[in-house]
């Protein structure tokens, strides 16, 4: 065996590659899009606005802005056969998998080829990814095939009017517009690392996003969003969550929506996140889960020194949205497609395949036993 080289469980701690899309500060407990701090994004920014400073590397200007919002309207529709596949697909499904399986889909449809031009898939998906969903969410729940077109300008406002089949109320429009500001962009995270791995083996477009939208299924990435809400909505009151949570806590449980990788006192999200968290409940039959929300993140501080990330507040601000928990981990998706294909556009920029090694732990070399002799 090979002398032992230092471990790095789930290579916390180690730099994989240079990229320039985001600066995620452990230091400064600070994120930065393109040089651009989240929290001005998140004040002054749409989320259209930050998709094309991802991708493109600038802001755009006022003109670039119209005509992006344009042809990301003009995007929007899907083609016969792929609405076909939705409908074909079980109403049971969840909704990660119907996303995964429309983006595979739309990558037979639509194929990239050598003359796609580069932003066309990113934008593609950008406008589309809400329809895949919604049209196959309200053909299996009312049996009728909804019209894509809504004429709603951005893209919360289509995702909002796509699932309530009217327009939003605008603070519930713009809470969600701010939320995918924050979920787009994440430096090498696990699904960012999983499209790029996928873009360095110089596979097509269609392809990285599917492996992205697998990896932020699971709880302890993109899903943990939905996990909070049903852990929030099982408490009665802040004493009921207290308990709740040191039991939790004792039995050795993950509360999900705490503790990150990078940041050790605070995700500067959160604080973004749970502004608009507080301001929704004021106008919610329910608005108390938000001071239960406070009580889990007091004792979970007083006990472990650990804070909120993006998706614990998210899943209180999406609730007072009126938007149904199975959605949470969707709306991921529908923002960090912006990031996915920002990196796979700079891992193809300056490709190596990643192949990492690993730590053999494994027997010496044996010799070859016959089968008679294996007792
Ligand atoms: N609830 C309870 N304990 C937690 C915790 C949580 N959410 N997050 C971390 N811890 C504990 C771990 O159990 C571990 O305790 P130990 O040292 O007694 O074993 C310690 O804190 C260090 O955690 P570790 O799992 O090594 O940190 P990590 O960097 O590998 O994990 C996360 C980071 C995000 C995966 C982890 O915090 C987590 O699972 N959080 C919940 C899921 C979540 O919210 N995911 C979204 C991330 S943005």
């Amino acid at each position: 065996m090979t002398e032992t080289k230092k471990k790095t469980g789930g290579l916390a701690g180690v730099t994989a590659g240079d990229s320039s899309i985001c600066l995620c500060s452990a230091e400064e407990e600070n994120l930065l899009y393109r040089g651009y701090a989240v929290q001005d994004l998140a004040t002054h920014a749409s989320f259209e606005e930050v998709a094309w400073l991802l991708l493109r590397g600038d802001l755009p200007k006022a003109e670039e802005l119209n005509n992006y919002r344009q042809s990301l309207n003009d995007m929007r529709d899907l083609p016969p056969s792929l609405k076909m596949i939705l409908e074909k697909i079980p109403a049971t499904a969840s909704m990660m998998d119907v996303l995964r399986t429309g983006c595979s889909a739309l990558g037979t449809i639509e194929p990239e080829t050598p003359d796609t031009p580069p932003f066309h898939i990113a934008d593609r998906l950008i406008a589309s990814f809400p329809s895949m969903l919604f049209y196959w969410h309200h053909y299996h729940l009312n049996g009728h095939a909804i019209n894509l077109n809504t004429g709603e300008e951005t893209l919360a406002g289509q995702i909002l009017h796509l699932m309530e089949g009217k327009s939003p109320v605008e603070a519930y429009r713009r809470c969600l517009d701010v939320s995918l500001v924050l979920y787009a962009e994440h430096e090498f995270n696990a699904s960012t690392f999983t499209v790029r791995t996928i873009a360095s083996t110089l596979s097509d477009f269609y392809s990285g996003i599917c492996g992205g939208i697998g990896a932020l299924r699971g709880p302890l990435h993109g899903g943990a969003n939905e996990q909070a809400m049903d852990l929030i909505l099982k408490f009665k009151n802040n004493d009921d969550a207290e308990k709740g949570i040191l039991d939790r806590l004792e039995q050795k449980k993950l509360i999900m929506g705490f503790g990150h990788r990078i940041y050790t006192t605070s995700d500067p999200r959160s604080t973004i996140i749970k502004w608009w968290a507080e301001k929704l409940s004021h106008n919610s039959a329910d608005g108390y889960l938000f001071n239960i929300g406070e009580t889990i993140e007091r004792v979970m501080w007083d006990k472990k020194s650990l804070f909120p990330n993006l998706d614990f507040y998210s899943a209180l601000a999406y609730h007072f949205s009126q938007i149904p928990t199975p959605f949470f981990t969707p709306l991921f998706v529908m923002s960090r497609i912006a990031g996915w294909s920002a990196h796979l556009l700079e891992q193809r920029a300056n490709n190596k395949l990643i192949r990492p090694v690993s730590h053999y732990t494994g027997p010496e070399k044996r010799n070859w036993l016959y089968i008679s002799d294996r007792g």
